[in-house]
């Protein structure tokens, strides 16, 4: 099995891993354009870990505008076998509380005008999305949260909108009937490329509001987001550096086949 490097893609107020030691820049080329930020490489223990803020350093870029495909393709240059994609999100559950971290293990995909495959157009390929986490890089996650005494709930759905609006009263009320448990707007395409790319992949979701469908809290704004994501950025570094520590020398082969998602997924014949 491939030696595991761990990648780590940080969202809004994660611009920045202080945890990381020996970060070097390593500016990678990829043919799907640009990614959001050079990459950042370091160890902690015996794990090298590569860094991306999702939206650049200083939140250059809006969730349409992310460069998902470039994100993805430099992680798997820098040998990304494992990657946790950490995301601030709004709450459709009473006891989900801002500042409380939910490890997701299904998302429903509401974007519309994003790239999100790199297959098509000569070479066609359907992988595998039923299970799109992770499960063992999953219970890392749980288990260095409990270590830390972060409030988690391991297991939910991330319904991921477009945006960038928030979502209306009606869509809110109508994800938490349908039973999401949070919402976000970053996640989608990005899980599905990791599985493209056959990198086993994760997302902690963290809690910083309750969108607008709660009687008792005030609808989300960006102020609200800003402020409970920027309490969490101690919490999230703390967080990876404990699983970065802990993490095995090699990948652990993935239950539901993340590391080897290629295998019979591509239709298009050899060429001859
Ligand atoms: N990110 C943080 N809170 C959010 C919300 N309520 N809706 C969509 N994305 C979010």
């Amino acid at each position: 099995m491939a030696k595991a490097v761990l990648g780590v893609v940080g969202g809004s107020g994660v611009y920045d891993l202080p945890g990381i030691e020996d970060v070097r820049e390593v500016p990678i080329d990829s043919p799907w354009g640009e990614p959001s930020d050079v990459l950042r490489m370091g160890r902690v223990g015996g794990t090298e870990v590569a860094f991306l803020p999702r939206h650049g350093r200083g939140h250059r870029l809006s969730p349409s505008d992310i460069n998902y495909r470039a994100n993805i393709d430099v992680m798997k240059r820098a040998g990304v076998t494992d990657l946790i994609s950490v995301s601030a999100c709004g709450s459709f559950r009473q006891e989900y509380h801002p500042g409380f971290f939910v490890l997701v293990d299904q998302y429903v995909d509401r974007t519309h005008k994003r790239e999100n495959s790199f297959f098509g157009r000569g070479c066609v390929a359907h992988v595998p999305m039923a299970h799109p986490v992770g499960p063992l890089l999953q219970r890392r996650i749980a288990r260095a949260a409990a270590a830390e005494h972060i409030p988690h709930a391991s297991g939910g759905t991330l319904v991921c909108i477009e945006g960038p609006q928030f979502s209306t009263y009606a869509e809110s009320i109508t994800y938490k009937e349908l039973g999401y448990d949070v919402i976000g707007m970053t996640a989608m395409p990005e899980a599905k490329l990791a599985r493209e790319a056959e990198i086993t992949y994760a997302t902690i979701a963290m809690v910083t509001d309750y969108d607008c469908w709660h009687p008792e809290h005030d609808d989300v704004d960006v102020a609200a987001v800003v402020a409970v994501a920027r309490q969490n950025a101690a919490k999230v570094a703390g967080l990876i550096a404990r699983i970065a520590r802990d993490f095995p020398v090699e990948h652990e082969p993935c239950p539901v086949g993340s590391d080897r998602a290629l295998d019979g997924a591509i239709m298009t014949a050899p060429a001859a």
